[in-house]
């Protein structure tokens, strides 16, 4: 289970205050019971369970394609997108049948409008047999649209229109958009995105398990766990990690922290640190309020942020996430001579140098006025993973609550777009 340790937020509490638990209860009972806002797009709270279901065709498809295809396309942005990247980069997961050479390695395409980037994909790419999943819930995005029209015009030239057919799968609405047009004229293999999840809560729908299951993370053990983890928040009391985190980010917004730098000392975690931008930024950056949602990579950025938040103007708190047990085991060669003068750390497990630094740098911002909140998940594997997922997602609707906004909507990105398809003159 995700523990929250707030010992390092406590001493900025003004005299007497404290998060206010009693709303983050009130904002919890409103999403389980449905009554609060957008509660429409509230199907994220019981999506393991649904997706229970679902595992054997999603193992299916997913062992389709490992079995003809050396890559796997995926085409999608924003929240059909973020969450598969950030589970298949966290986990790094290794192939099983890599030794056999057939490892199916995931390119992710049609999340930005660069031709440079389109092209270099196309290079690694080369001539391997590949299959292609495009996934967009309105169907009608403009980035993964033009990209799919791309790889599907590729695929039709590399195996001709019927052999292209059989490997697109398109991952959209149930029952409307564009996209499920099209795959259901063409026959394509396909998957729904739930009525009642939005794009950045649907990570635990077909959206996200079919890349991860491709990649080879094991999708059955990720979903046992958020369905536990979900469970284990249940929880009405104060001692529940997600009324801590969101009860807590918020008691500093009002006290003027408008900023929340999240870090984590893995570089795998670059890709969960966007997921988690993208969750709270839309969910929460609205009607003229929220908390930017900013993140860095420990410790290669003690050496370039490092200073502005030690030192910059104190509007920010800082949100670092660890896991609890390290993967692997590093110990600091001993080197005759200690011409380097760094014999004083040999011997000991890199892991065990991680840990002290992070607790330096801890004790150094909190100095610097910088609130600190400590979220620890279990491992750096799929139960971790799950643990993160359903914490945040959690933490994320209770904490939009507290703002008084709608966290399931985004009616602000409509503005770029109206303008971008005037300009492109779309008919
Ligand atoms: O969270 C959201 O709703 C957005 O980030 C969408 O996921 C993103 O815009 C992609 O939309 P679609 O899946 O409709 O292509």
């Amino acid at each position: 289970m995700i523990k929250v340790d707030l010992s390092g937020a406590r001493s900025f509490f003004a005299k007497g205050g404290a998060p206010n638990y009693a709303g983050a209860a009130k904002a919890h009972r409103a999403l389980m019971e449905g009554t609060g806002l957008g509660s429409e797009f509230t199907g994220w709270l019981k999506l393991a369970e649904k997706m229970q279901g679902e595992l054997k065709a999603l193992h299916a498809a997913a062992s389709r394609i490992r079995g003809n295809s050396d890559a796997l396309i995926v085409i999608g942005i924003g929240g059909s997108y973020l969450g598969a990247r950030a589970a298949i980069e966290l986990l790094s997961p290794i192939d099983e049948d890599a030794h056999k050479n057939v490892a199916t390695q995931i390119f992710f395409v049609g999340n930005g409008l660069s031709p440079d980037a389109l092209n270099d994909t196309l290079e690694k790419l080369g001539s391997r047999d590949f299959s292609v999943n495009v996934i967009s819930k309105s169907g009608t995005t403009l980035e993964p649209a033009l990209a799919f029209r791309v790889f599907k015009q590729i695929l039709e030239k590399k195996y001709g229109f019927s052999g292209a057919k059989k490997r697109i799968v398109a991952t959209t609405d149930a029952r409307s958009g564009v996209l499920k047009r099209i795959a259901d004229q063409e026959g394509y293999s396909q998957f729904a995105v739930p009525d009642d999840v939005g794009g950045r809560f649907s990570v635990l729908s077909p959206v996200g398990l079919l890349p991860m299951a491709v990649a080879g993370i094991d999708i059955d053990k990720l979903v046992q766990a958020a369905i536990q983890s979900m469970k284990d928040m249940g929880t009405q009391s104060p001692e529940n990690p997600a009324w801590q985190y969101a009860a807590t980010r918020q008691y500093f917004y009002e006290m003027g922290k408008t900023v929340e730098i999240l870090g984590c000392y893995e570089p795998t975690f670059r890709y969960m640190a966007e997921w988690w931008k993208q969750l709270y930024g839309e969910s929460e950056g609205k009607n003229g309020v929220g908390i930017l949602p900013v993140s860095v990579e420990y410790t290669a950025d003690l050496h370039s942020m490092g200073q502005f938040i030690q030192d910059g103007p104190a509007r920010h708190l800082e949100t670092v996430v660890s896991f609890k047990n390290n993967r692997t085991k590093f110990k600091v060669p001993f080197e005759v001579g200690d011409s380097d003068g760094l014999n004083y750390l040999a011997g000991r497990e890199f892991g065990d140098v991680q840990r002290t630094v992070m607790d330096a740098v801890r004790q150094a911002h909190i100095a610097g006025g910088v609130p600190n909140i400590r979220v620890e998940a279990s491992s750096r594997d799929e139960t971790g993973l799950a643990e993160l997922f359903t914490f945040f997602e959690l933490a994320c609707g209770i904490s939009g609550y507290l703002l008084g906004v709608n966290p399931f909507d985004q009616p602000g990105v409509e503005a770029y777009k109206k303008a971008m398809f005037k300009l492109l003159g779309k008919p």
